[in-house]
């Protein structure tokens, strides 16, 4: 079987009995990650079986004391878990048996049932590293798999923008772009590539591909600039070639890790991949964001969206007439493609699949100033936030 036949199949076969059990021992990789150590924190409340974290060491920290630095004080209280406290095992997924030592590599292969997979490179220019990350170390997580003795069932984290260069639609799980060519950058290209890797291995996994992934209410402002870094920068302009109608799906951490969990409890799936999003009906439109914006940046004059196609050279030289703005400018043009999309990723599989029991997703604007108050001030206090309010 080829790759599109693999996607065609959709595998419904592995993937309709339970995977998370109670008692079941699980690797997390990513635990340091924003979805991962969310993740990790419900599992110790929650959690009877093992809870193994690979974690990237990193000068000055060993991975127990990052891994402990990303759960917090939230580490389940006095009553400890039938599993005890979350192990942090040394690794890294670039590496062959991703870099566990003889004991941990002895310790995952004889005991673990699933493997929570959140590990990966997001960046939307470190193309090379992308790669490796992403694809090769899906190669590597595989070859992990394949020498454990109770065969654990793998959940991928991947994005629903392995769509790739799809607009103006509400685009399915079966909607993927599978013409390199299509996709805006090796970030979405790598995650589908690493997807299609994983299919062709033919073990049992279940693939969770989120939209936009927001840490609301969590109080760090290193989550929250990882996504949100550019809304501040608009402030430099007057006008910027968005289009305010172009719908933008974006969903908070808890709500995808609530959906993670479900769905790996669930005691049958119908797919093997679910979007977990907002969907059409509770995506925000860019113009509705701009507004809010104006408002929280006290904007003297209104943030102007055009749509590309009115975004003539014309007036590219008219807002983006100081080297200042042209610096931002070269940054954000990442970001545009993506804001312009206007695509939604639709969600039924899941709401089928959770039996009604989906919860509403919040509308951004609920969390977004919670979100702002965090990395907004940094800012101002170094002189970089660009003035188009009233200061
Ligand atoms: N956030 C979103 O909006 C969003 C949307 C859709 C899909 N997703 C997907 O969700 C998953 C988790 O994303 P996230 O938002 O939680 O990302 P994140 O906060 O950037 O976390 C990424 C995690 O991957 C780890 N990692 C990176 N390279 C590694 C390596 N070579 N070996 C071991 N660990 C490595 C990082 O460890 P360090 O701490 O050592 O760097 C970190 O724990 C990813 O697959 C991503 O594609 C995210």
């Amino acid at each position: 079987m080829d790759e599109r036949q693999i996607e065609a199949h959709g595998r419904r076969d592995r993937t309709d009995t339970l995977m998370l059990h109670a008692d079941a021992n699980i690797l997390v990789t990513g635990a340091t990650g924003l979805i991962g150590g969310e993740f990790v924190r419900r599992l110790i409340r929650e959690h009877a079986g093992k809870v193994y974290c690979l974690v990237r060491p990193r000068a000055g920290a060993d991975p127990g004391q990052r891994l402990a630095g990303r759960l917090g004080s939230d580490s389940g209280g006095d009553e400890p878990r039938a599993g005890g406290r979350p192990t942090a095992l040394a690794g890294d997924v670039t590496a062959e048996r991703l870099g566990l030592s003889d004991d941990d590599f002895g310790l995952v292969t004889e005991s673990v049932d699933v493997v929570l997979h959140c590990a990966s490179e997001l960046s939307f220019i470190r193309e090379e590293s992308c790669r490796r990350t992403n694809i090769a170390g899906m190669r590597n997580l595989i070859d992990l798999v394949r020498r454990c003795r109770r065969s654990p069932r793998i959940v991928h984290v991947s994005t629903a923008t392995v769509c790739g260069t799809a607009v103006n639609r509400d685009v399915l799980e079966s909607d993927v772009a599978r013409d390199v060519d299509a996709h805006h950058n090796e970030y979405t290209r790598s995650k589908l590539a690493a997807e299609q890797v994983l299919r062709a291995s033919g073990l049992p996994a279940l693939v969770i591909r989120p939209s936009i992934v927001l840490s609301a209410e969590l109080p760090s402002a290193d989550f929250a600039r990882a996504i949100l870094w550019f809304l501040p920068l608009l402030n430099a302009f007057d006008a910027v070639p968005v289009d305010p109608d172009a719908r933008v799906d974006v969903v908070p951490v808890a709500f995808v890790v609530n959906a993670m969990l479900a769905l790996m409890r669930a005691e049958r799936l119908e797919h093997d991949c679910y979007h977990v999003s907002a969907g059409r009906s509770a995506a925000m439109r860019c113009g509705q964001v701009a507004a809010f914006l104006d408002r929280y940046y006290r904007r003297t004059s209104p943030l102007r969206l055009l749509p590309p196609a009115q975004w003539t050279a014309a007036k590219h030289r008219r807002y983006v007439d100081t080297p200042e703005r042209r610096r931002i400018f070269g940054t954000l043009r990442h970001y545009l493609p993506f804001l312009n999309m206007n695509v939604t990723y639709d969600n039924s599989r899941l709401r089928t699949a959770l039996n009604g029991a989906l919860p509403p997703v919040r509308p951004v604007t609920d969390y977004l100033p919670g979100l702002l108050d965090l990395i907004t001030p940094a800012l101002q206090a170094a002189g970089t936030l660009p003035c188009r309010q009233a200061c």
